[in-house]
């Protein structure tokens, strides 16, 4: 388990420099990354080269024996590259360019531009080669930051026609699956398809998702290119990309089949600041919420089933979000533990020092902009020595997949017939509930072999191709627990609504149908109890259906005193040696709760008692981890007999971890004290 650092040498005078790795590697930080930003500094002119610098600095960090990473630059192309081939910039919708002085400005289907990538990253890949202590290589930064996936320039239509003709090959084929006669939209040749701009109305769901798919893929050609290039000089370097937290656009599953090391950027209070549904509480703005964090370490773990890295860790108080409150104190080794528990093996701080210039001034650094060590420092150091002591530990093991996927993600996005549906949320409530039983999930890929897990929860696959029934299918025939949540099987996978009733293919599996949906604002109640008894109420929000119950066993219905009163809302099937459950509503907490205990049960996963909000549970490598992500003291009480502490004890501090030996989660229970 390694802890490390992103440094940016060309920030700082030469002098600087020895003192920095002195520090870094006395603090047993074993990796520094570089140079995701460096193109103007390497390269000030067109092929005026100076790399003595990062010579320099790469072979400081070996000095110091850490070992590198380095990054291609070309996230941040230089004004003479900007102005010399302006055909590289990108455009909005409504043809807006997307002018240089930030980063991110350039058009991952210009050929321009690919051009340029192949000169810069051959030029760089080609210098290093020979490095042992240069390990890897992260392609470009955050691919899509700032809503970048999206182009809408010239190159980007040409190439989306390009790429709905290899698809489709005539244009009646995508007529048909699209349904243009809709709105009068039919095509008669490829070349009068554009990227989806601005209209008065909303634009066709086809053609927005598949410009969701062709823009995602793009990047991942994109990106394609860094890593053959990079695999052509030195096969032994690993190839990794930093994605980033709940991000929508790209597909990183995808891209993910080009690297041999999936990492993530981790900035848990700003995330719970910008991209979290519900208000974020005094706890959550100091350290972040434990399973939104969480659910992207198992989705980035999940990418390639194999250990992740956190390229980029917030190191304390951070600039981008609208507020930027101090984390607790211990919030930033909280986070590289949580990061470990999850399955990560490297965590890196971003970054070594406040930095004096630029955007980033009101960013922290392990560093001080005076150099001095700030909070994180002294959190990194603790967090180095607390996770040197484990050594090596396995990959983590879950018994419950969560499937999720881009494409029901834009398919929803586009239309989410509710201002409060977000896909992420409904994902997050099943996930949540899940993990608050101290049980670990991979978040995977529905086309993923679902035959090692347990249980396998599926919020929200709207869109559903009769391959993927036949294999659920087969899933719960085998003896395996399915729990589907609302607005599943709706759809083909073109996005086109199925002329049949909804779960479409999944409806045998399913034994019901849907017979009516609504969307629902919270001036109307909700409730769905029991079936036959009405003494619990549990309420849910956003979407209900109405259920015609076919050969499963109805198991709650709609109790409020409305038109649905009565109507089946959840279903649950025996099929095979296993369950299905369909749930018609998006759930509240204690509703999910309902819903998921049973599945553990059913599938005989060792669980604990439901745990509070903030704290959480891992196991890895034949460890546990307790983390507390609140101001609140615990007390950790075990099923069996007081387990060996590794770190901590029974007594959970605030914003503090604990870890024991073995698996302590059965029985398990939680409480504040
Ligand atoms: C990341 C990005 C870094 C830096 C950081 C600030 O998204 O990769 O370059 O901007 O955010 O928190
Ligand atoms: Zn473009």
């Amino acid at each position: 388990m390694s802890i490390g650092v992103c440094y940016f040498p060309e920030h700082w005078p030469q002098e600087r420099w020895e003192n920095d790795f002195e520090k870094m590697a006395s603090a047993g930080l074993e990796y520094v990354r570089m140079g995701e930003f460096s193109w103007s500094t390497l390269e000030s002119e067109r092929n005026e080269f100076d790399f003595d610098w990062l010579d320099d600095a790469v072979e400081l960090a070996g000095e110091y024996d850490m070992q590198t990473v380095l990054c291609t630059p070309t996230a941040t192309p230089p004004k003479w590259l900007v102005d010399d081939r302006p055909e590289i910039l990108q455009k909005d919708p409504d043809g807006t360019v997307r002018e240089f002085g930030s980063r991110r400005h350039y058009c991952f289907n210009s050929t321009a531009y690919r051009e340029e990538t192949k000169r810069i990253v051959t030029t760089l890949v080609d210098r290093y080669a020979d490095i042992p202590h240069v390990v890897g290589w992260q392609t470009d930064n955050e691919f899509g930051c700032h809503r970048t996936v999206r182009c809408y320039c010239d190159d980007c239509a040409d190439a989306f026609r390009e790429w709905l003709e290899d698809k489709y090959d005539t244009i009646e084929t995508l007529n048909d699956a699209w349904g243009t006669t809709f709105w009068s939209q039919r095509y008669t040749s490829f070349q009068e398809i554009d990227p989806p701009g601005p209209t008065p109305a909303e634009h066709h769901p086809s053609r927005l998702l598949e410009y969701a798919r062709f823009s995602s893929d793009s990047v991942v050609s994109y990106n394609r290119l860094h890593a053959e290039l990079i695999r052509d000089v030195n096969p032994d370097w690993f190839v990794t990309h930093n994605f980033m937290g709940r991000f929508p656009t790209l597909d990183a599953y995808a891209i993910s089949e080009d690297l041999d090391l999936v990492s993530w950027d981790s900035y848990p209070t700003g995330f719970v600041q910008d991209r979290y549904q519900a208000d974020p509480t005094r706890d959550q703005l100091r350290a972040g919420d434990p399973d939104q964090v969480g659910m992207d370490h198992d989705l980035y773990r999940g990418a390639l089933d194999r250990p992740f890295w956190v390229m980029e860790q917030q190191p304390g108080d951070v600039n981008w979000p609208p507020f930027c409150p101090q984390p607790g104190e211990g919030a930033m080794r909280l986070w590289a533990h949580h990061a470990t528990a999850h399955g990560a093996d490297a965590v890196l701080y971003f970054r070594w020092r406040r930095c004096l210039e630029g955007q980033e001034q009101y960013h922290a650094g392990l560093r001080k902009q005076n150099g001095e060590p700030d909070r994180g420092y002294h959190d990194a150091m603790q967090a180095v020595a607390e996770l040197d002591e484990l050594g090596d530990i396995d990959h983590v093991a879950a018994p419950v997949a969560l499937l999720f996927d881009y494409d029901n993600l834009w398919a929803l996005s586009e239309q989410p017939h509710a201002p409060t549906s977000d896909y992420w949320s409904l994902l997050a409530s099943f996930y949540g509930a899940v993990r608050a039983y101290g049980v670990q999930v991979d978040v995977v890929h529905p086309t993923t072999d679902l035959g090692e897990y347990d249980v396998v929860v599926a919020p929200a696959l709207h869109l559903v191709a009769n391959e993927l029934a036949d294999r659920l299918t087969e899933y719960v025939e085998d003896g395996g627990q399915l729990l589907f949540g609302p607005r599943t099987g709706v759809k083909d996978e073109y996005n086109k609504l199925r002329p049949v009733a909804q779960p479409g293919p999944l409806s045998d599996l399913v034994g019901a149908t849907v017979d009516q949906h609504e969307s629902l604002p919270s001036q109307i109640e909700t409730g769905v109890s029991p079936t036959g008894t009405s003494n619990e109420t549990y309420t849910f929000q956003t979407w209900a259906e109405w259920l015609d119950v076919d050969t499963a066993d109805p198991l709650y219905e709609y109790c409020t005193d409305g038109i649905e009163s009565g109507r089946a809302a959840i279903v649950e099937h025996a099929v095979g040696d296993g369950t299905v459950v369909y749930c018609g509503v998006w759930p509240d907490a204690d509703l999910v709760d309902e819903l998921v205990r049973p599945r553990l049960d059913r599938a005989g996963i060792a669980h604990s008692d439901r745990l509070p909000n903030a704290v959480r549970t891992n196991e890895r490598g034949g460890y546990t981890w307790v983390t507390n992500f609140s101001s609140d003291r615990y007390r950790i009480e075990p099923a069996g007999s007081e387990p060996t502490w590794i770190l901590g004890n029974e007594t959970l501090e605030p914003f503090d971890v604990a870890i024991a030996e073995g698996e302590i989660v059965d029985g398990l229970a939680i409480d504040r004290v």
